[in-house]
């Protein structure tokens, strides 16, 4: 079978049951509401470092002078999607802090917790989601498998 049926058929499959381990229904980005949300608050909180369309900063794999990484993107490109909602709603809110990061571990990631309500990080987290394609959609469903456990 070429990979885009594979790659098809494993998205048809996601479709009627229930959605992948690394899931969470609170960052649904088939909910228009939450991603309307989710598109002000980026604008508002993520895009001056994350990019506009989530490109990330410029070289974002290489280290800057003092030491700290650029912002990644958030779309296809970036490494985001490897990770469930769970993770990425914890980093968001604490910030790149144990058990997310090593101890003393130095990021320019803020931690969101003080600024947005924990609906608005879900409300973001959806519409960073609904920009992913089918191109890593069902390899994050695959590479989030065992993310309940953590
Ligand atoms: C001041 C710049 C800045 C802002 C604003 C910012 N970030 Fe980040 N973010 C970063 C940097 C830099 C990293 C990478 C840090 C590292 O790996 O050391 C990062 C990493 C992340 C990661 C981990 C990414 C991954 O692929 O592992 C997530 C998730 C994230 N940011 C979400 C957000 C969200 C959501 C917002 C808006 C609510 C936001 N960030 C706003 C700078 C920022």
């Amino acid at each position: 079978m070429p990979l885009r049926r594979i790659a098809l058929a494993l998205t048809l499959a996601a479709c009627t049951e229930s959605p992948s381990p690394g899931d969470d229904a609170r960052a649904d980005p088939r909910n228009a509401a939450k991603v309307a949300l989710g598109a002000k608050v980026y604008a508002q909180h993520c895009a001056a470092c994350h990019g506009a369309r989530l490109e990330g900063q410029p070289n974002w794999r290489i280290r800057l002078p003092n030491g700290r990484l650029p912002a990644p993107p958030h779309d296809d490109s970036g490494h985001t999607w490897h990770h469930s909602d769970q993770l990425l709603f914890g980093i968001t809110k604490r910030g790149l802090v144990p058990p997310y990061a090593p101890a003393g571990y130095e990021s320019d990631m803020p931690a969101f917790g003080g600024k947005l309500s924990e609906d608005e990080i879900w409300a973001v987290l959806a519409y960073i989601k609904s920009r992913w394609t089918q191109e890593v959609l069902p390899l994050r469903a695959e590479m989030t498998r065992n993310a309940r456990k953590r």
